[in-house]
């Protein structure tokens, strides 16, 4: 059966603008897919902690030296990365905060990129360890940045996915929200146009 991991991280929650792309891109999958399995991720519900010293110690210290909260830290950053080793497709909603993806999002990744696991390094340089697998990314703005320098989100997670190999990814971005009725709407329809467009299978 065909998996799909959603990963949400607006603070709006099925609101935010980010959401509401990402709901489309899911609805298109599930006609396509009308079996499939979704996780969702939801990290404003689930906010990863931040990858501390003493949770950094867990996840190097050998399973069968770990204390049980230790253990606990590792069972919590292991079914991140399954999640996204046994999907068949991510769908994930970057919102923009102070120029940035979410503080969320980023905690999310400090557990995901794992070495040994989800990456590694080699003699000629790092290594992804993740199966290849479409990723869909729906950016929400309130601003509009797309393609200059104050878009830090783009070339952060191009430079993520692909270190842990994922390099299929798929870009739908929703700006100018905050700039009034008429550039939000028409914000909305294009992405929603373009969302039509995906290679959703
Ligand atoms: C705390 C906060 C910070 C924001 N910072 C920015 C920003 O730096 N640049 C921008 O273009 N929009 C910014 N916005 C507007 C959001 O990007 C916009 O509301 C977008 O819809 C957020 O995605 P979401 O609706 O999925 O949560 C900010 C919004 C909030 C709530």
């Amino acid at each position: 059966m065909a998996t799909l991991l959603y990963v949400k991280s607006s603070i709006f929650g099925d609101h935010g603008q980010s959401s509401v792309m990402a709901e489309q891109v899911i609805q298109r999958w599930q006609q396509a897919n009308p079996n499939g399995n979704i996780v969702v991720r939801d990290l404003s519900v689930d906010t990863p902690p931040y990858l501390d010293g003493e949770r950094l110690t867990a996840i190097m210290t050998a399973a069968s030296d770990r204390t049980n909260e230790q253990q606990a830290v590792v069972d919590y950053a292991d079914a991140i990365i399954d999640e996204v080793m046994t999907a068949d497709a991510i769908v994930m909603g970057v919102p923009m905060y102070n120029f940035a993806i979410p503080a969320q999002l980023k905690s999310y990744f400090d557990y995901l990129a794992r070495a040994g696991v989800t990456f590694q390094y080699t003699e000629n340089g790092p290594v992804g360890l993740v199966n290849n697998k479409p990723v869909f990314l729906l950016f929400a703005r309130g601003g509009q940045y797309q393609g200059t320098a104050a878009d830090s989100q783009t070339p952060f997670l191009t430079t993520l996915f692909n270190f842990i190999g994922l390099t299929d990814i798929h870009h739908v971005y929703a700006e100018g929200l905050n700039m009034g009725d008429e550039v939000k709407q028409q914000a909305l329809a294009d992405a929603a146009n373009r969302i039509a467009t995906l290679p959703v299978a």
